[in-house]
C-alpha cells in the first residue's frame, strides 16, 4: 500500500510544514518520545480518516513511532494539504489516500482503500470511516478492537448508532475531552474560521454585521474573534440556555429570518442541516457572504440557493458568486464546506497538540482496555484529560497552585465550613 496523493514532488514543501507544526506541538512531542520507548501500539493496524494537514501528519508519525501500522485517508474532500500527503507517503512511508478537491466517488474510494488495511483501531473525524465499515464492509468487524472520534458531529452519529445497536465496537469520544472541545472547538475553530473567511475574501471585518449560527463551543469561538475584529456580531440559536449565554456575552440574538435581512457575513456552526435555506436567501442583502464551519456541507442548503439563482461563477478561489433571479448577488465560500480547512489551514498546531495528544493516549487506552469495554461511546478517561492539561501548562512555562492537605480535607468533608 502506498496511497493516492496529488503529486509526490510536493513532499519537500510538506516536510517543512510538518516540521513547523511539530515545533508547536510540545505535548504530542512528549507522547511521541514515550511511545518510541514503550511501543504501546506495537503491531496494531490503524486506519485514520482525518483532515490531512500538517498537524495530522504529526499525529500519524506519533502513532507509527508508537509501533502502529497506520494508513490515513481524508475526512473531507476539500481539507487535504497535498504537500503534506505527499510527504507522508514519500518520507514517512505512511500510506495516505487524499487529494484536495477530490470528487465524492474518489473520497469514498479513499475511505475504502483505508479500510483495505483491515484496521484494528479506526480513527474518525465525522464517523465516515466507521459508517462505511459497518454498512459496506462488515466482514472487517472481526479485526476491530475499538475506535476514536474527533468531532462533535461524529460523536452525535456514533451515539445514535450505539442507541439503536448498530455500533459494533467501543469508540472513545475524543471530542468530549475537556482538553479537546474547550480549546480546539472554541479557540481553534474561532480563529481559523475567521482566517478562512479572510483568506477567501480579504474583507474588512470591522463594522460588518456578522451572523454566527450556533452558540456551541465552535460558535462561541467564532463570535468572540469576530467581535475582537470589530464586527457587530449577531447570534442565532435554538437552545434557550445557549441563546441566553450569547446575550449575556454581549451579542444580539434573533431568529435567522430576521438576521438574514441585515447580515453582511454569515457562518453556520451548528452540526445541523439547512440553517441557511430558501427563506433566508430570499431575504439576504445584495453582496451577502455565506459560509459554514460545521462538519458537513449540509448547513447551507446549496440546492435551494441554486434554485433561486440564475447563474453562478467563481470570482476568487473559494468564492462563488450566485446571481439571484432578482439580480442580488450572494457569495458562497468554500462550497459550503468547513471554511477553516477549505480556504485556510485548519486549526493552529498549538491547539491540535491537545486534540491529538488525546487521540494518541486514547489509542493506547483502547489497546490496554478494549476487552473491558462494550459497544458504546466512551469519554476519554479523566486522568488522561488532566495529564494533557498539565503537560500543556508545563510546556507554556505556567505553574499552578496545589491543594494543601488541609484544603483537600476541607473539600472532601461535609461537616466543615460552619
Ligand atoms: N471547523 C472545524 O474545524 C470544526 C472543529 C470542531 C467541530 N466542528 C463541527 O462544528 C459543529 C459544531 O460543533 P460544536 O462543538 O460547537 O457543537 P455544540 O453542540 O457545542 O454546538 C452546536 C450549537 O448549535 C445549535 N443549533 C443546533 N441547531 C440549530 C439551528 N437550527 N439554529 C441555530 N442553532 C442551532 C445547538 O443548540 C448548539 O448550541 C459540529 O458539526 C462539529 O463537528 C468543526
Amino acid at each position: 500500500m502506498s496511497g493516492d496523493v496529488k503529486d509526490l514532488a510536493l513532499a519537500e514543501e510538506g516536510k517543512r510544514k510538518i516540521q513547523w507544526a511539530n515545533q508547536h506541538m510540545p505535548v504530542l512531542q512528549l507522547i511521541r518520545k514515550q511511545f518510541i520507548k514503550e511501543q504501546p501500539l506495537k503491531g496494531v493496524r490503524m486506519s485514520a480518516c482525518l483532515h490531512v494537514t500538517s498537524e495530522t501528519a504529526n499525529l500519524a508519525i506519533t502513532l507509527r513511532d508508537g509501533g502502529a501500522d497506520v494508513v490515513l485517508c481524508a475526512s473531507n474532500p476539500l481539507s487535504t494539504q497535498d504537500d503534506v500527503a505527499a510527504c507522508l507517503v514519500k518520507d514517512f512511508n505512511i500510506p495516505t489516500f487524499a487529494i484536495k478537491g477530490e470528487d465524492n466517488a474518489t473520497y469514498y474510494a479513499h475511505i475504502s482503500a483505508a479500510l483495505d488495511h483491515k484496521p484494528q483501531i479506526t480513527m474518525d473525524d465525522g464517523a465516515d470511516l466507521v459508517t462505511q465499515l459497518l454498512t459496506k464492509r462488515p466482514e472487517l468487524l472481526k479485526n476491530v478492537i475499538g475506535g476514536t472520534e474527533e468531532t462533535t458531529t461524529g460523536v452525535i452519529r456514533l451515539r445514535a448508532m450505539a442507541k439503536d445497536g448498530t455500533l459494533k465496537y467501543p469508540v472513545i469520544a475524543v471530542n468530549d475531552a475537556l482538553t479537546k472541545h474547550m480549546f480546539d472547538n472554541r479557540y481553534g475553530t474561532g480563529q481559523s474560521s475567521i482566517d478562512g473567511i479572510l483568506r477567501a475574501t480579504n474583507l474588512l471585518i470591522a463594522g460588518l454585521r456578522f451572523v454566527v449560527s450556533g452558540y456551541g463551543w465552535c460558535g462561541k469561538g467564532v463570535a468572540m474573534r469576530a467581535k475582537g475584529l470589530g464586527a457587530d456580531v449577531i447570534v442565532t440559536e435554538v437552545s434557550p440556555v445557549r441563546a441566553l449565554e450569547a446575550v449575556m456575552d454581549g451579542f444580539r440574538v434573533m431568529p435567522m429570518v430576521e438576521a438574514a435581512k441585515i447580515g453582511d457575513v454569515f457562518i453556520t456552526v451548528t452540526g445541523n442541516k439547512s440553517i441557511l435555506a430558501h427563506e433566508h436567501f430570499e431575504k439576504m442583502k445584495d453582496g451577502a457572504v455565506i459560509s459554514n464551519s460545521g462538519h458537513f456541507n449540509v448547513e447551507i442548503d446549496i440546492r435551494a440557493l441554486e434554485k433561486l439563482s440564475s447563474s453562478k461563477k467563481i470570482v476568487r478561489p473559494f468564492v462563488e458568486e450566485y446571481t439571484m433571479k432578482d439580480g442580488r448577488k450572494i457569495y458562497l465560500l468554500g462550497e459550503g464546506r468547513l471554511i477553516n480547512l477549505a480556504a485556510a489551514e485548519g486549526h493552529p498546531a498549538a491547539v491540535m497538540d491537545m486534540s491529538f495528544a488525546n487521540q494518541s493516549l486514547a489509542s493506547e487506552y483502547l489497546v490496554k482496555h478494549h476487552s473491558e469495554l462494550k459497544n458504546q461511546v466512551y469519554s476519554v478517561p479523566e486522568p488522561i484529560d488532566r495529564q494533557i492539561a498539565k503537560l500543556k501548562l508545563e510546556s507554556m512555562g505556567i505553574l499552578v497552585d496545589k491543594l494543601t492537605p488541609d484544603q483537600e480535607q476541607y473539600l472532601a468533608s461535609w461537616s466543615e465550613g460552619t
